[in-house]
């Protein structure tokens, strides 16, 4: 990532005695407050053009050693200005702005611990850490973090339960009063005053996931616990060498929701590249063996129809260059697939002949992204890392899919939640590991994204989320029309997700009352509406060849962006991005709509003035209907320019996709 400008530091020196240290937002809109109440709990609050958001919330650590939670003093304060500009390697933006004010309070308990905390506040929200420096203490015992939000109003909050396994989970909105069960984090808020919030955590390397939950009116902390070896949750959350600094927890404050996704707060907060040429990595779309899998066409195991053969890869291969498809997925190539107790990634199924297609993907100029499942066993594929890695690369393999199919996964440290400090970690030594070998990563079943792709811009992608695959055998029908309209504003705004778009074909005839809520439309919009820089497209090239006028879109939409915007939408019901292609002055526009069909407004004030552009707009027909009709699309072209407006239709389950592109001279 390339600095353009350096930072700006103002410095300004706060007297030791000012009880209520403050900073406000670069624009002055947003203001933190910070005091030590008379019990010494340290607390700040937080306002918006003068309308208090968040009431005195307090702040704090449970640890064995010492409690610290109460008891503090400040002993200094120092705050400065920040001004900054950054470009992404990958993204929804190539050119990020970082301005904010930070101010660090320097604490003192009265046990003799120091404890800093480091407030920043952008024009779009707050964020803050706790920093231990060197000191006599050495190490801290974490048994709990008193962070606490305490929003001036019953806000409506979008979550799911943390139990939820991987993040795979439908979201629902309910009152922040109502909330009995602790969630997942992130929480998006609408605020009672019709602006948003979003609740999440930044830079997570070497401490537990944040889960929130409601206490005495505020939504709290609660850190995932180490486990014992019997599975029960211990006191313990984090074990901590000092120094160190907790992640960042960190507050988006947005007037609408197109201010709400433009934010970048969680990758400003986090460090820049540490990868020193990273020009290997790659935004790609790819294919995969797969779909057939889960619709139970195809096995994972060697068998009668086993997927990932070398002839079915071959095929994969070839039908990827034809359609200019970057890469090909394969999963099932290697063995372990019929007990799932230990996988081998080096050893492939005597039916894929890895030097052959390693060689041909080579001369067809395909990638071929590797497979590692790991059944939920961490510590065994910690084990074959090395060899694991060395063995893609030498086969020219730059990017792996990874698989833990367990929430509670087997560490180096025995079992333990996989968002808890131990799978943290593991996490960490797959990405910067891999990172070594030039290999991207494309993780499920992950902890929940934190912004980590700014330092580590090989993790491209992660699950995390109810994806594709549950429209092929979940027992509930399938992810109702509503569920894509929620993502992008709840779980993709933690970053990028591999929800695998792209089903073209809705029968399914082993699990007859199971299948795709959507239009083929709505699968087009879905390639801008969830941003992922490895983008799948799911289904197998026959049911692609079925329609191939609409697989057009897909082979022509780039996955990596200049600029990003929300057009219009509302959680819940409907949405319409529009992402520039970076490098180029092509335009997508893709659209998602529940089940209520609608007419919306797009106007083209995106587009360069003055230029006249051709726009091929694949629609929804007028009989469409997820239920009843989805395969009735229109593609038709169009002269556009910046000053139209245009007014298109979204069926039941519906969706709509724009490829708008400079008009030849
Ligand atoms: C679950 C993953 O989400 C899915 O994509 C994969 O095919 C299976 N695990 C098998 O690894």
């Amino acid at each position: 990532m390339k600095r353009i400008f350096y930072l700006l530091p103002f410095l300004l020196l706060f007297a030791a005695c000012n009880q209520q240290p403050q900073i406000s937002s670069p624009n002055g809109q947003v203001t933190l407050t910070f005091r030590v109440n008379k019990s010494g709990v340290p607390q700040y609050s937080v306002s918006k053009n003068n309308t208090t958001l968040i009431l005195w919330s307090s702040l704090g650590l449970a640890c064995a050693e010492q409690d610290l939670t109460s008891g503090f003093e400040i002993t200094d304060t120092e705050s400065q200005f920040f001004s900054d500009k950054w470009e992404t390697v990958w993204g929804e933006e190539r050119v990020i702005v970082d301005r904010h004010y930070e101010m660090r309070v320097a604490l003192q308990h009265q046990s003799g611990v120091r404890m800093d905390v480091l407030f920043r506040v952008f024009d779009d929200g707050i964020a803050f850490r706790y920093i231990f420096p060197e000191q006599e203490m050495r190490s801290l015992t974490i048994t709990d973090e008193i962070s606490e939000y305490r929003f001036a109003a019953d806000h409506a909050a979008w979550s799911i339960p943390w139990r939820t396994e991987y993040y795979e989970g439908l979201w629902t909105k309910a009152p922040l009063s109502e909330q009995t069960d602790t969630l997942c984090s992130p929480v998006t808020l609408e605020l009672a005053d019709g602006g948003y919030a979003f609740v999440h955590e930044a830079a997570l390397y070497d401490y537990p996931a944040q889960n929130l939950y409601m206490k005495d009116g505020a939504l709290r902390i609660y850190l995932t616990p180490w486990l014992d070896s019997t599975k029960q949750a211990l006191d313990a959350k984090a074990y901590e060498t000092l120094p160190f600094a907790t992640p960042w927890r960190m507050v988006i404050l947005a007037d609408d929701l197109r201010q709400m996704v433009a934010s970048r707060i969680m990758l400003n907060l986090n460090e820049p590249c540490a990868i020193e040429d990273p020009s290997w990595i790659k935004p790609m779309k790819f294919i995969g063996i797969w779909w057939g899998m889960h619709m139970k066409s195809m096995t994972w195991e060697q068998g009668p129809i086993h997927g990932a053969t070398t002839a079915n890869m071959e095929r994969y291969l070839r039908f990827a260059k034809e359609h200019g498809i970057q890469a090909v997925l394969a999963e099932g190539w290697n063995l372990g697939w019929e007990t799932w107790e230990h996988f081998s990634f080096t050893e492939p199924y005597d039916d894929w002949n890895m030097d052959y297609l390693s060689q041909l993907a080579d001369s067809l100029g395909v990638q071929i992204i590797g497979h590692n499942e790991t059944g939920g066993n961490a510590a065994d594929y910690e084990d074959q890392l090395e060899a694991a890695y060395a063995y893609h690369q030498a086969h020219g393999i730059h990017a792996i899919k990874t698989g833990y199919v367990s929430p509670i996964i087997r560490t180096v440290d025995g079992l333990q939640w996989n968002k808890g400090q131990s799978g943290v970690r593991h996490y960490r030594k797959i990405i910067e590991t891999a990172a070594k070998y030039h290999i991207a990563i494309d993780n499920h079943e992950p902890v929940m994204p934190t912004g980590l792709q700014r330092t580590w811009p090989n993790l491209m992608t992660q699950e995390g989320v109810r994806g594709q695959e549950w429209n092929a055998w979940s027992n509930d029908g399938g992810s109702p029309c509503s569920h894509v309209t929620i993502l992008p504003f709840t779980r993709v705004m933690a970053g990028p997700v591999d929800y695998t778009p792209g089903v073209f074909a809705f029968e399914n005839p082993v699990m007859p009352q199971t299948r795709v809520h959507a239009t083929l439309m709505n699968q087009l919009g879905l390639f801008v509406c969830i941003y992922s820089p490895l983008q799948m497209a799911c289904d197998l090239p026959e049911n692609y060849m079925k329609h191939p006028d609409a697989f057009h879109f897909i082979e022509d939409v780039p996955c990596n962006w200049e600029r990003s915007m929300l057009v219009d939408g509302v959680i819940g019901e409907y949405c319409i991005f529009a992402r520039q292609e970076r490098g180029s002055e092509n335009w997508y526009i893709g659209g998602v709509n529940a089940d209520e069909a609608r007419e919306v407004t797009i106007p083209l004030s995106m587009l360069t003035e003055g230029k006249t552009y051709v726009a091929t707009i694949y629609r929804d027909g007028e009989e469409a209907d997820w239920q009843t009709n989805p395969y009735d699309y229109e593609i038709e072209e169009q002269t556009v320019t910046a000053a139209d407006v245009l007014q298109l239709r979204m069926a039941s389950g519906g969706g709509l996709a724009i490829a708008v592109k400079p008009a030849a001279l």
